[in-house]
């Protein structure tokens, strides 16, 4: 079924999943996330689609928050509910074994926020403007933002925001770290691509591999952290790709690897 909130695509590698509901600052109610939750299982399913760039319509918002209409409504046990299966779905963007990034181009609140703290990677526009106000509502964030901003930006910063529900601005926003990098809104998607495309141009399975150490290896303790990297360490020293990577270095003249996957 053609989905009605987002426009999810797969072209030259690259999937963009734009959340659209202009009239809402592309807000997430129930049936957008699903949508979110089926694009991101084909994503993941999809070999011809080997990143992804996150992104909402129009020039003011990336993702103003969950559909507050529909939060009015919650009970106990169903926020609960809702709560879990929201944390399911943005996990498959941080379990991605593929790179995901988050395209901010406006309001990320609540919600919003929490979608792009689940991706591996976010760059901002300018007049971005991020945060969790949920306070400001009576609740606090349900998708993961609780967990997840504490361990990006440090627990002082995190319960600022969260405490305060005021959101920051960009380049708040990249000097504590919530974002990677700050560009013109007209150079995001742009500079996103670019991001994406040079992470391609890696050895696949060595990017693949350093996604697991980095996401796996942060739910460790450090030291079983430090194994499971020189466990991957190890595996790729098998890969044609680690062949082809090295021995075009070596070459003279030297050259671009030309990289299989394998
Ligand atoms: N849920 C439902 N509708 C929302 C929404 C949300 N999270 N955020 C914005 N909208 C709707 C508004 O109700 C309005 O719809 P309407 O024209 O039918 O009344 C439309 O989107 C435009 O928003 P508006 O508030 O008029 O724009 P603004 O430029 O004055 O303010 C924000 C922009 C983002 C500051 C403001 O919309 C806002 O605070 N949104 C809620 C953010 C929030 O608390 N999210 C967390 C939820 S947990």
């Amino acid at each position: 079924m053609t989905p009605r909130n987002i426009v999810y695509a797969v072209a030259d590698g690259i999937a963009r999943l734009t959340i659209q509901r202009p009239d809402k600052l592309n807000a997430l109610n129930r049936e957008t996330v699903g949508e979110i939750r089926v694009a991101l299982e084909a994503f993941g399913a999809d070999p011809a689609a080997r990143a992804l760039i996150l992104t909402g319509s129009g020039e003011k918002a990336f993702v103003a928050g969950a559909d507050i209409a529909e939060l009015a409504e919650q009970t106990p046990q169903g926020g609960k509910d809702y709560s879990l299966y929201g944390q399911g779905v943005l996990a498959l963007l941080e379990t991605s074994v593929k790179p995901t990034i988050a395209a901010i181009n406006g309001f990320a609140l609540g919600g919003g926020l929490e979608i792009a703290l689940a991706c591996h990677i976010r760059l901002a526009s300018e007049n971005a403007k991020l945060g969790l106000p949920e306070v400001t509502l009576g609740i606090i964030p349900g998708f993961g933002g609780t967990q997840r901003l504490p361990r990006l930006v440090g627990k002082g910063k995190a319960l600022e925001i969260i405490l305060s529900g005021e959101p920051v601005d960009a380049r708040e926003a990249h000097r504590i770290g919530l974002v990677n990098r700050v560009v013109p809104l007209a150079e995001l998607l742009p500079e996103a691509e670019k991001l994406a495309r040079t992470i391609l141009s890696r050895g696949p399975v060595a990017v693949r591999f350093a996604i697991e150490a980095v996401g796996r290896g942060l739910e460790m303790p450090a030291a079983e952290g430090h194994f499971l990297e020189a466990t991957l360490f190890g595996l790729l020293t098998t890969s044609e790709d680690m062949k082809e990577g090295t021995r075009a270095f070596l070459e003279k003249p030297r050259r671009s690897p030309t990289f299989k996957g394998r």
